[in-house]
């Protein structure tokens, strides 16, 4: 049986650009943790993805009307963690650098911020949760209990990620991750609402030269510390 949840759900926030290990790094802190974790970037590439390119240009009253047609859920937790989409998993062709893109245009939209926010603190009233994004911190749970701030240099990132590809047998060009990555920090950080930057209490951990073990043990340490 499940266990019941805590009267106030325990709230850890990661943020950080394109390609700095959240999703990876969420996955395993909820397993350790024992709650769930929350992708915000796989519910805006959802998003896009199903709305299609230039979406973004709707008139704001297809926009919502769309997506009140859209209702996200969670299943299971720790790293079998599963995020829902009237009630059926993402596609695969979420992950592609091109449904990066387009989440990334879609996300400075008014309304699909509103609407994502409205979802995500949702979610979060009922289930704890380790949220990564990129304003979870600053925006979505300003009263988390614990925030993180993951940085590393593009180069780095667009090392990992082609290296992630690799390893899924997907092809990786070095080149084009690097100049997506780029593009997409400058979106992200630039864009008036919700930019992508540390909240003022948030930890900065920059892991350009830590392993995955190490990034994970000094998170973990900080939560189970609280
Ligand atoms: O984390 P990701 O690469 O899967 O996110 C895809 C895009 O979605 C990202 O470039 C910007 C947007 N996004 C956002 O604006 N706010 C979030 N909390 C998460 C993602």
């Amino acid at each position: 049986m499940a266990k019941p949840e805590a009267a106030v759900p325990l709230i850890v926030t990661l943020d950080g650009p394109a390609g700095v290990g959240k999703s990876t790094l969420a996955a395993r802190l909820a397993g350790e943790l024992g709650i769930a974790f929350l992708d915000t970037g796989a519910m805006f590439r959802a998003a896009a993805y199903t709305l299609g390119e230039g979406a973004w240009d709707w008139r704001q009253g297809i926009l919502q009307e769309k997506l009140g047609e859209f209702e996200f859920s969670l299943a299971g937790s720790g790293r079998q963690t599963r995020l829902l989409l009237n009630g059926k998993p993402l596609p695969e062709a979420i992950r592609s650098e091109e449904a990066g893109r387009w989440a990334s245009q879609l996300a400075v939209v008014p309304s699909v911020r509103a609407y994502m926010k409205m979802a995500q603190i949702f979610l979060g009233q009922t289930t704890s949760l380790v949220a990564e994004g990129r304003d979870m911190g600053t925006v979505v749970f300003p009263g988390a209990r614990r925030k993180f701030f993951l940085d590393a240099d593009p180069d780095e990132r667009a090392r990992r990620r082609c290296h992630q590809l690799a390893s899924q047998g997907r092809p990786a060009d070095f080149a084009a991750i690097a100049a997506s990555i780029r593009q997409r920090d400058d979106q992200d950080r630039n864009r008036p609402i919700a930019p992508l930057k540390p909240a003022p209490d948030a930890v900065v951990v920059d892991t350009t030269h830590l392993t995955e073990d190490e990034v994970l043990r000094k998170v973990l340490d900080l939560v189970r510390a609280d």
